[in-house]
């Protein structure tokens, strides 16, 4: 079982603290690692999977096969699932579903951003501490493993020791704090006085956290560690700057940082946007550069892992997992998930004269010069047609194109999650009944949908 007891931990951070990340954390040397803040409705509409290529267990957004959550043993001990939820039934919901593959729960009582607070999420259970108490007695009663919270200060180190003391009081094993209060921002200076003052008044662990900008080098975790009287310190913002902060032998150059990371989102299939956006915060000022430049351009991780001379490994690596079964960003079939049940908006289009077929678009299994619309439009040009006219429809999050051309309508009947793809996927349609990409070569890309 999970404890608090001198561990230098991974903060949760929102798109940063995926697996990837978490393990390349691990491997470092930090004792516990946090996930992204997930809320608690989203996570409901996944389905948990064993994913016997990669060997983890993923949760399955059933409405777009996106990954809302993964996870693998080397870390089942010690991840922590943070979440954000405002409704004792859901958190506990949740729980259950992630109960036997993660070490412990964690309910997210520090976040000010508009879009939690207006939720009743995040700092607003600070303001409702009999909400935030019976979510987290509910989850203590009813899962077997730890409950933890994280929150941060009040004005005051009374009012502070008030919440916290309420808090502890539902059974938790210990609780984050956020040395700052819900309306100063990162710059502002950590007050460290209020995260000791409840530390030394209160019995279970509390973890010290908001010294980043102090915490250069592995042993400033010690001093703010000392400064705080805390059980255990939490980073954030250093880890996601330079992730070997958690080295005990001292921190590795950014390019060492970035291959290590590099290696694992390509050993567990991260997508393309998350693992830039992991990078990008790793090179900061340095986007600015040619070679930074050069990586903002990128779209799939062959491309980026390029830069870093990982191309090949990528290269290998995606070839042997599409061989295994792995397509594109499908980690089930698509056939498996529940599909939305939209209807489309015909107004005057008679669907039944629109060339129709469930094809998906997979943006990793084509590079910039052959993306369907690309291959449609060329051949357009060479063979005197006017360009496609593409008309896109959104319902909910979810978006659907019908493609005109020569006076003919196409569109795929799968929903697709952007707009730009709902157009690639009418594009594929097209070149099909053109017969410019054969069903064979449509199986093969992952994109026909039974
Ligand atoms: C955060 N933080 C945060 N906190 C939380 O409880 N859940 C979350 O999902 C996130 N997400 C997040 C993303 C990013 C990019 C940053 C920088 C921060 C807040 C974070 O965990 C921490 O409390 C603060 O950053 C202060 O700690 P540091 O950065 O001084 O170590």
């Amino acid at each position: 079982m999970i404890t608090y007891e001198n561990k230098i931990i991974l903060a949760p951070m929102v798109r940063i603290g995926t697996l990837p990340m978490r393990l390349l954390a691990l491997r470092y040397g930090a004792d516990i690692v946090y996930s992204e803040e997930l809320i608690d409705w989203k996570f409901l509409r996944s389905k948990r999977k064993q994913n016997d290529i990669l060997n983890t267990i993923d949760f399955v957004d059933q409405t777009d096969g996106t990954i809302v959550f993964r996870t693998c043993d080397e870390e089942k001990d010690k991840v922590v699932l943070q979440l954000g939820t405002c409704d004792p039934d859901r958190a506990l919901r949740v729980a259950k579903l992630v109960e036997n593959d993660v070490a412990a729960i964690d309910i997210n009582m520090g976040c000010p951003k508009e879009f939690s607070v207006k939720g009743g999420m995040g700092v607003a259970l600070m303001e409702n501490s009999d909400k935030a108490f019976d979510i987290l007695k509910k989850l203590v009663e009813n899962v077997t493993i730890p409950v933890t919270c994280k929150i941060r200060i009040f004005e005051t180190p009374e009012e502070t020791l008030n919440i916290v003391s309420k808090l502890a009081k539902a059974g938790i094993k210990a609780i984050g704090i956020h040395g700052r209060t819900r309306n100063e921002r990162p710059q502002h200076p950590v007050h460290t006085d209020i995260i000791r003052y409840v530390a030394e008044r209160i019995s279970i662990p509390v973890i010290a956290n908001g010294g980043s900008k102090e915490i250069e080098k592995y042993s400033d975790i010690f001093k703010f560690k000392e400064l705080t009287g805390c059980s255990s310190v939490m980073l954030a913002r250093a880890a996601e700057w330079n992730c070997s902060i958690f080295r005990k032998e001292g921190l590795l150059d950014m390019d060492t940082v970035i291959k290590d990371y590099l290696k694992l989102a390509v050993d567990f299939d991260n997508s393309p946007s998350n693992t830039k956006y992991c990078i990008q915060n790793i090179l900061r000022d340095l986007q600015e550069t040619p070679r930074g430049r050069r990586f903002l351009d990128c779209q799939t991780l062959e491309q980026i892992c390029s830069i870093w001379d990982l191309g090949e490994y990528c290269k290998d690596k995606q070839l042997m997992y599409q061989n295994m079964g792995i397509q594109g960003r499908w980690q089930v079939t698509p056939s498996e998930l529940e599909p939305p049940n939209k209807k489309i908006k015909t107004n005057d289009i008679n669907l039944e004269d629109v060339a129709q077929m469930k094809v998906c678009f997979i943006r990793a299994n084509f590079n910039d010069l052959n993306l369907p619309k690309s291959q449609l439009h060329a051949w357009a040009g060479k063979n005197g047609y006017k360009i496609p006219q593409y008309e896109t429809q959104q319902v909910e999050k979810l978006f659907r194109t019908i493609l005109t051309f020569d006076g003919k309508k196409y569109t795929s009947s799968f929903w697709e999650k952007n707009k730009k793809f709902a157009e690639q996927g009418a594009a594929l349609v097209c070149l099909f009944y053109l017969n410019l990409i054969t069903e064979q070569e449509l199986i093969k890309l992952g994109s026909i949908i039974k």
